[in-house]
C-alpha cells in the first residue's frame, strides 16, 4: 500500500525483496518509488539504500537524477502520462492533453496543489489501436474523450478518499 514516506524497515525489506544487492539497484529504487504515495524517493530512503548497499550517497543521487523514471521530489499521487507519439497524435492526443491541462489547472511537468495529479508525456506503449492513450500507474486507458477523462479523474479522486 502506498504511504507518504517509507519507514527504514520497509526500505530494508524492499531491498531484500528485490534481490538485496547492487545489481538490483534499479528495481529496488523503482519499487521504493512505487510504494511512496507521492511517487518519489526521499532523502531518508536514499540514505538507507546507499548505506545498505555500500554506495556513496553522491553516486546514488547521480543514478537517481540520470533516469527520467526516477524522481527525488514529490509528485502527484497519480501520474497521468499522455502518449504523444504520432499514431496517438493523429487520434487527437494533443486535444486530450489540452483538456487535461484545463481540467487539472496545471501544465505538463507540474503537480496539482493538492498533490493528487501530475501530468507528463510518455512514449508509445503499443496501444496505438485504441488511441488516444493515457497511462496512470500500470493501467492504460484508451479511446479517450472528454467525458471519459472526467470519469477517470472522478474515480481516482474518489479512490483517494
Ligand atoms: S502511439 Fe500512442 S500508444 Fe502507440
Amino acid at each position: 500500500m502506498a504511504t507518504e514516506t517509507l519507514s527504514r524497515e520497509r526500505v530494508l525489506e524492499i531491498i531484500e525483496e528485490c534481490g538485496g544487492d547492487k545489481e538490483h539497484l534499479l528495481s529496488i529504487l523503482i519499487e521504493i518509488q512505487r510504494e511512496c504515495r507521492r511517487n518519489y524517493i526521499n532523502e531518508a530512503s536514499a540514505k538507507v539504500v546507499a548505506e545498505k548497499l555500500d554506495i556513496p550517497l553522491v553516486q546514488l543521487y547521480d543514478i537517481l537524477t540520470f533516469y527520467a523514471m526516477l524522481e527525488t521530489k514529490p509528485r502527484g499521487r497519480y501520474i497521468i502520462e499522455v502518449c504523444n507519439n504520432a499514431p496517438c497524435y493523429i487520434s487527437k492526443s494533443h486535444v486530450m492533453a489540452k483538456f487535461l491541462r484545463k481540467e487539472l489547472g496545471i501544465n505538463f511537468g507540474e503537480t496539482t496543489p493538492d498533490g493528487m495529479f501530475s501530468l507528463q508525456y510518455m512514449p508509445c506503449v503499443g496501444a496505438c489501436n485504441i488511441g488516444p492513450v493515457i497511462k496512470i500507474g500500470d493501467k492504460v486507458y484508451g479511446n479517450l474523450n472528454e467525458d471519459r477523462i472526467r470519469k477517470i479523474l472522478k474515480e481516482l479522486r474518489e479512490n483517494a478518499q
